[in-house]
């Protein structure tokens, strides 16, 4: 079987960042620092800066690549669900969207049943899906780590491993792709890594990535999820990409407080179009 080539992808996530005045601009000054084709490119501002994001990267000739996502959505279309974002509403405003960040498990106490109800919502309007996944520090110590991942891939993805999306045109990037990899990426996330300087290695992300891979094959997934990129986030910065980029079964990063800053995406995307490149280079065409 030849393996699918994956693509590279770097998504920064500004979480509770920014605001409609300085998003554009900060959106702008990242596309031009990054600007290399070889690496799939979304930002995922605050919904309020949506437009604003998405409206400075089209006016900018380094911005027409770069994707914009949003960083959650509501799992119904709508109703009396106050200060809530729904699907249908990102029509227009962006072509990805995170979904089960650890941080909305932990704040808003979301399941993986939830987050397979908002996956669904997702993709009946086309939005391509970052879902989240990753264990707690309590789990690693207890030896738990990759039973805790497979539950979450297995519950978040239940009856979706034959889904395709229902507007095809509204995701970009995927033309020939007819897995699952037209419409999900995973990001592994252990918990006790995000924002806190500390980040897993190299090896163990490279290991729990198969293990969410052999997940997706258990779960039916084609191509027994060998198609599906999976990053690595929590502390990603210029000084620790490296050693994720330089793992095969690594895609890429969801970069959180790193890709607030230029100067960190700018070496961030450096480094992943080098595996970009090399990836390509060695593929057989
Ligand atoms: P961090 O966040 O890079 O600030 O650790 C990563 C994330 O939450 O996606």
């Amino acid at each position: 079987m030849i393996r699918p080539m994956r693509p590279v992808i770097v998504a920064g996530n500004w979480k509770m960042h920014t605001s409609p005045a300085d998003a554009g601009e900060l959106a702008v000054t990242i596309a031009r620092r990054t600007d290399e084709r070889d690496v799939v490119r979304v930002l995922c501002p605050p919904y309020v800066c949506l437009a604003a994001v998405r409206d400075a990267l089209a006016a900018e000739p380094a911005g027409r690549d770069v994707a914009v996502g949003a960083q959650n959505l509501h799992h119904e279309v709508a109703g009396a669900y106050t200060g809530e974002v729904s699907a249908p509403m990102l029509r227009g405003l962006a072509t990805w969207t995170i979904v089960g960040h650890s941080e909305r498990r932990r704040d808003a106490g979301e399941t993986d049943a939830l987050v397979n109800e908002k996956i669904r919502r997702a993709l009946e309007v086309g939005l391509r899906v970052i879902l989240c996944v990753g264990e707690q520090l309590e789990d690693r110590e207890a030896g738990r780590a990759e039973a805790v991942v497979r539950d979450q891939v297995a519950g978040s993805l239940r009856d979706l491993e034959t889904v395709a999306p229902a507007d095809r045109e509204a995701v970009d990037g995927t033309e020939g792709t007819d897995g699952a990899a037209a419409w999900l990426t995973i990001a592994y996330e252990p918990v006790w890594a995000i924002g806190t300087g500390r980040t897993a290695r190299g090896v163990d992300a490279a290991e729990m990535a198969g293990v969410i891979r052999r997940t997706l094959g258990e779960l039916g997934f084609l191509e027994g999820g060998e198609d599906v990129p999976v990053l690595y986030g929590g502390s990603v910065t210029g000084a620790t990409i490296d050693e994720f980029m330089a793992e095969p079964a690594i895609d890429g990063a969801l970069v959180g407080g790193a890709s607030l800053k230029p100067d960190e995406m700018a070496a961030i995307v450096a480094r992943a179009g080098l595996t970009a490149r090399a990836r390509a280079g060695a593929s057989p065409r």
